[in-house]
């Protein structure tokens, strides 16, 4: 999709089922090439950086096949341990690829990952964690290359990184000994890897908590179900919020929002609770107050800029801050575009909120910023064309399908 345009000024009405998780979907697929079976994955959302990860693992030797929600991966043989640099520089979860090699052959060359642009994004607690388990590693003509099956042993991250700690959990697969990840990640996409490992023989416990310990076992195959997208949930919420509509989702963990909804309920959404699904009604929004990016559980980075466009209309002034990542307000001139009035200072972001925005043409930066522009396009008068689309494409499944069924109205070009 080069570009998307959009009529504002329609609130978003109906029933949306939430998607697989983009994020828990990628490592799932790179663990794939870890185990000597058959993985079958179902609830797989229709999204570019499925299909480049599918040609990273055909490239592997992997035999792959998709129908549907469902893809069947089948790495029973020995495969290749140097993923295709061009596809790999397409998604930063292609560096997951090194963990599950390694864990599996004692060795891999992996290409330095692509992916959004969202500020410097090293790979020095991967590796450090890495060392800290008896691998070694240098970096050559843009190839990481890793080498030693890990030993074993215990590494504390300084820092929660979701990506570190994905690859040193792949990596302890394949150790010689237990392995013990202190101050890990606990976002659920993490725990959704455990879970999907340990129903694939791996023995670990402690996934989704900062504390993870794995006892190397045999894989087989096995079938699993993707966790609901938590992000594509908190985008529709704030289109719902955009353009005071009202929404049901559904296949959904709330608990995995608490965060944002606790931000959209400060602001005025009503929002009522299922077990697997959430109601939004939105009308007029006011400030609520600050919003505050922080790994899990705090607020998520990945909601900062849809969240930002659903309070471009509040009442008040609402004070953002990215802690996570150093430049991830990428999304913000397009916002001012539309009219919108956003004073930004180093990490902090202070939005005034405006009576009404209007339509522009703006480009889309990143993922997240890209859906963040949709938003507020979608409650912005008269028409707004965004550009470099393809942004959406690589997180988001039928898109525009979806929003047009919800009552907008958007083309795709
Ligand atoms: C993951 C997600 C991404 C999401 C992000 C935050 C996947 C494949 N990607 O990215 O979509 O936006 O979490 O929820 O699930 N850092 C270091 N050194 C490292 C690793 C990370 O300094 O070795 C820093 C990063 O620069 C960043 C912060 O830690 O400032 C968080 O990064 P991390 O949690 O690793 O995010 P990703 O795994 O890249």
């Amino acid at each position: 999709m080069d570009s998307i345009l959009i009529q504002g000024g329609r609130p978003l009405r109906g029933t949306l089922s939430v998607q697989g998780c983009k994020n828990a979907l990628l490592p799932l697929m790179a663990a794939a090439a870890a185990i000597p079976g058959q993985t079958i994955l179902t609830g797989c959302p229709p999204i570019r950086d499925e299909t480049v990860t599918l040609a990273l693992l055909e490239g592997l030797g992997v035999s792959t096949a998709a129908e549907r929600d469902r893809l069947v991966l089948d790495a029973s043989r020995d495969g290749g341990t140097a993923p295709d640099p061009t596809l790999a520089g397409q998604l930063r979860s292609s560096v997951l690829f090194l963990g599950a090699l390694l864990g599996r052959y004692g060795h891999a060359g992996v290409p330095l990952p692509g992916g959004c642009v969202l500020g410097k994004r090293p790979l020095d607690l991967h590796l450090a964690g890495l060392e800290a388990l008896g691998v070694q590693s240098f970096c050559d003509g843009g190839i990481l290359h890793c080498k030693g099956r890990p030993r074993g042993g215990h590494y504390h991250l300084p820092y929660p990184s979701v990506g570190a700690t994905e690859n040193l959990i792949l990596a302890a697969l394949g150790a010689e000994e237990p392995v013990w990840i202190t101050g890990a990640a606990r976002e659920p996409e993490i725990e959704d890897l455990v879970n999907f490992l340990t129903a694939s023989g791996a023995r670990i416990s402690g996934g989704g908590s900062s504390r993870v310990h794995i006892i190397p076992a045999p894989l087989h195959g096995t079938s699993y179900r993707v966790l609901p997208d938590r992000m594509e949930a908190a985008t529709w919420l704030c289109a719902a919020a955009c353009t005071g509509g009202s929404l049901t989702l559904t296949r959904l963990c709330p608990d995995h929002l608490r965060p944002v909804l606790r931000a959209l309920r400060a602001a005025g959404c009503e929002i009522t609770e299922g077990e697997a699904s959430l109601r939004i009604c939105a009308g007029d929004l006011h400030s609520p107050g600050s919003v505050r990016t922080a790994p899990y559980p705090g607020f998520p980075t990945d909601a900062q800029a849809p969240v930002m466009a659903a309070l471009l209309r509040a009442e008040g002034i609402t004070r953002f801050e990215e802690t996570v990542f150093d430049d991830r307000f990428r999304h913000i001139p397009a916002l001012q575009a539309m009219g919108a009035r956003i004073a930004c200072s180093g990490s902090a972001a202070l939005v005034t909120g405006v009576r009404e925005l209007h339509g522009a043409r703006v480009a889309a930066t990143d993922l997240r910023g890209a859906a963040a522009m949709v938003c507020a396009a979608l409650g912005a008068r008269g028409e707004s064309e965004i550009t470099q689309a393809w942004h959406l494409d690589r997180g988001y499944g039928n898109f525009v399908q979806r929003l047009r069924r919800l009552g907008a109205v958007a083309l795709a070009r």
